[in-house]
């Protein structure tokens, strides 16, 4: 552990530097395959590259994003040029990051819970990832609400997997970033949340504890504490800022030294105006940042369709959306910078 600690700390004082975020691009070979399909994008190797370089070739991108979290095909693939992503992405002074989990499974004997995999070979994997360059790394537990959802197991089994593969990667010098998501789907309230979000956190740090985890090197990537998607009453950007920082603050230690979100389904503008909600709060002891995928990235897929004319656009939008983050992540953002940047 001790041979890693200064691994440790250069990274964890990049990755939480003021006024950065992470970009997620690590979606796996499914997930871009349904967005780039909605798009009418073709998936293959080549397109899931060419997209990915549009994004991390984006003059100027290192003011806004500190991280770039990447899905295993990419971290294997090289640029256009030749050179391999996470050495391209170092040259542009960005962190290389690796999505280690292997995906859901179901728990049996719940009510369709699920909890993650890949545990098994995974300190071996990570020394692989580390030897091509990964800094730090990303694992997602999922919880999702219902009248007798997430159970007592689904919480404790997911705080068990999110705190072993923390250990491993502190063990192995690379930053964990620790994700449980609580889902934005269904009808409950923003008050059901907060409940869910603090029992499910509450569970995570002790296991965190219980597994020697040094919590000045981790990154927490919580969703925030929202009323569900088909929930009557929509709470507002105040609201959901209010509630998660009251969640965080019972829960995630002063030790953590950053907190980046998931955008889980929220619209792009929601998302930031949500981060901002809570960065207009005195006194919070974390950096509170972002670390979202369908946020920043929507509507640059969209202008691109797939289509190297589009790269310049594609990338223009995409750098203003992540600059509107960074401002969002210092408190500094309002609702009418959105005029300038829109697509519609
Ligand atoms: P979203 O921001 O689209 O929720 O994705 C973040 C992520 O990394 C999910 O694991």
């Amino acid at each position: 552990m001790n041979n890693h600690i200064k691994d440790l700390e250069a990274t964890i004082n990049k990755l939480a530097a003021k006024g950065k975020g992470i970009l997620a691009a690590d979606e796996s070979i499914g997930t871009i395959t349904k967005r780039f399909e909605a798009l009418s994008i073709p998936s293959t190797e080549d397109t899931r590259r060419d997209y990915r370089e549009m994004l991390v070739a984006t003059p100027g991108l290192n003011e806004y994003v500190a991280g770039v979290i990447l899905f295993e095909e990419t971290l294997n693939q090289k640029t256009k040029s030749g050179q391999p992503f996470p050495e391209f992405l170092k040259q542009q002074g960005i962190l290389p990051g690796i999505k280690v989990d292997k995906g859901l499974v179901n728990i049996p004997y719940t009510q369709d819970e699920q909890t993650t995999q890949g545990l098994d070979g995974l300190c071996e994997r990570l020394a692989d990832y580390k030897a091509k360059g990964a800094c730090f790394a990303k694992w997602r537990a999922v919880y999702a609400i219902s009248a007798n959802t997430p159970s007592a197991l689904a919480i404790r089994a997911n705080a068990e997997g999110l705190a072993s593969y923390a250990a491993a990667c502190q063990a192995n010098g690379i930053v964990p970033i620790v994700e449980p998501e609580i889902l934005l789907d269904g009808e409950h309230t923003i008050e059901r949340c907060a409940e869910v979000t603090e029992n499910v956190l509450h569970a995570v740090f002790h296991s965190l504890f219980k597994h020697k985890v040094k919590l000045e090197y981790i990154i927490l990537k919580p969703s925030m504490v929202i009323s569900g998607k088909k929930c009557a009453s929509k709470a507002t950007a105040e609201q959901v800022a209010k509630a998660s920082v009251t969640a965080l603050r019972r829960t995630v230690p002063a030790a953590v030294p950053t907190i980046n979100f998931l955008s889980g389904g929220q619209s792009p503008e929601e998302a930031t105006a949500n981060l901002n909600g809570m960065n207009m709060m005195a006194g919070n002891p974390w950096n509170l940042s972002f670390s979202y995928a369908r946020a920043l990235q929507d509507y640059s897929m969209k202008t691109w369709k797939g289509d190297a004319k589009n790269l310049a656009a594609a990338q223009k939008i995409f750098l203003a959306r992540a600059k509107l983050n960074s401002l969002a992540s210092v408190g500094k953002y309002t609702t009418a910078m959105e005029k300038e940047t829109s697509i519609a």
